[in-house]
């Protein structure tokens, strides 16, 4: 998961440095968030070693004299848009008060409110904060609205009074972050094909025909699908990008041997993304050595590349099956089109000449049409995040399948 962990002020935010490296040992990545407060017990300098990313510490750049790390005037959005998970730890009276309330004063507790993701706070505070109605009003408020709460230990306080407020120990906090990481694996079960990047089809030994996909778009798939707990086989095109974790890479060069990956791979699948910019020609005939320069005009006659989406997702059976639509004009009609004709449940449409879409970017901006009408645009949003919502929508779509198939059931 990628956790954003917000450390608040307290003796105990020191042990938080511990828990960075512990989080990281289980495979998430580490955002940390400090407040104002908690920069009075530990510096920024010792999350950013350990966590390897910036430490951000302000709402507003330069807002206290220093630089407060984002790179946006809005960073507490995009940081709540790439977050699986918020903890908290060690979280003081002040930052449940505020999330009680719904104050937004600071980084983190704007975040809170920006983010969707679970939360996990791990409360610690001298004796009497905790056990202050205020606080425990403050606590009743948060677990109701699903906010896990890792209870605080009891024993020496570092104020000298003894009884509950010390952080809970690491194992705790550990096992409220497994709990929701297994939460999270909608896709457990699942085997999830995935087809990626350009192809190249050659023209003679040293050339070929090609285009500008990156494949960011697939890999992304790919990586969610992993992420989410799926088994996931990724078919790419040549790619300058590394093989996400936990994801079955096949390279393929052509179109023809994608489409021989696809079909070994599809029948174990119960999920298909064709995300790949299959080239839709192919020279007729390769020449088997380097075509030599001449002075006269060369004409290269192409033929036409199987449709590999079509020709697989023709019995598709119970497979949810998504297509992606580059489109420069027309965009809904083309891809409602494209539904029908692939036997597709989902088509990821974009308009490509759009400001923040198509190739080679990071962003994407698209609509994902559903064969149950459902048109779902979204904004211009990182590939990474575009992926979490087109496995969103194949989940929805299988709901709907299923429960198609239930009814049919009962009325036979
Ligand atoms: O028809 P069009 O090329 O716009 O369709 C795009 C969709 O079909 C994408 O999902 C793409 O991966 C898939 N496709 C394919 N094989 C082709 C051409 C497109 O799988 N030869």
């Amino acid at each position: 998961m990628r956790i954003t962990l917000g450390v608040t002020g307290g003796v105990a935010a020191y042990k938080s440095a511990e828990l960075v490296r512990r989080l990281q040992t289980e495979g998430h990545t580490v955002q940390v968030v400090m407040t104002r407060a908690a920069r009075e017990f530990i510096t920024s300098l010792t999350f950013a070693a350990l966590s390897g990313q910036k430490v951000i510490t302000d709402l507003f750049a330069n807002s206290d004299g220093g630089d407060a790390n984002l790179d946006s005037a809005i960073e507490h959005i995009a940081v709540a848009q790439r977050t699986d998970l918020l903890l908290v730890a060690p979280a003081t009276a002040d930052i449940l008060a505020k999330f009680a309330r719904g104050l937004a004063d600071d980084f983190l507790s704007t975040l809170y409110l920006a983010s969707t993701a679970p939360v996990i706070v791990a409360p610690a505070m001298n004796v009497n904060m905790w056990q202050h109605a205020a606080t425990q009003e403050n606590l009743a408020t948060l677990r109701k609205r699903g906010v896990r709460i890792v209870e605080p230990g009891e024993g020496y306080l570092a104020c000298g009074m003894t009884g509950p407020g010390r952080l809970a120990e690491q194992e705790e906090i550990l096992k409220a972050v497994r709990e929701v990481a297994q939460a999270q694996q909608d896709f457990a079960g699942e085997t999830v094909l995935v087809t990626a990047g350009p192809t190249c089809e050659d023209l003679d030994p040293v050339r070929f025909i090609t285009n500008r996909s990156s494949g960011k778009m697939g890999y992304a798939v790919a990586e969610a699908a992993a992420r989410r707990g799926a088994k996931t086989i990724l078919i790419s095109g040549p790619t300058a990008l590394e093989t996400p974790e936990g994801v079955e890479r096949v390279d393929v060069r052509t179109a023809q041997e994608m489409l021989q990956a696809v079909k070994s791979g599809f029948a174990a699948a119960t999920i298909a993304v064709f995300a790949a910019a299959v080239a839709d020609y192919r020279p007729a005939e390769p020449a088997t050595s380097k075509i030599k320069r001449t002075k006269d005009e060369l004409t290269i006659r192409l033929k036409p590349n199987p449709d590999i989406l079509s020709t697989v997702a023709r019995e598709k059976g119970d497979r949810v099956v998504v297509g992606f639509a580059a489109e420069t004009d027309h965009m809904a009609e083309n891809a409602r089109k494209k539904l029908e004709s692939k036997n597709a449940d989902l088509i990821v449409a974009n308009d490509v000449t759009a400001e923040g879409a198509g190739f080679d970017m990071e962003t994407n901006v698209v609509t994902i049409f559903s064969r149950d009408g459902r048109d779902l645009p979204l904004p211009r949003q990182r590939k990474t995040e575009v992926a979490q919502r087109i496995l969103d929508e194949v989940l929805r779509v299988r709901g709907v399948l299923r429960s198609k198939r239930a009814t049919h059931r009962a009325g036979d």
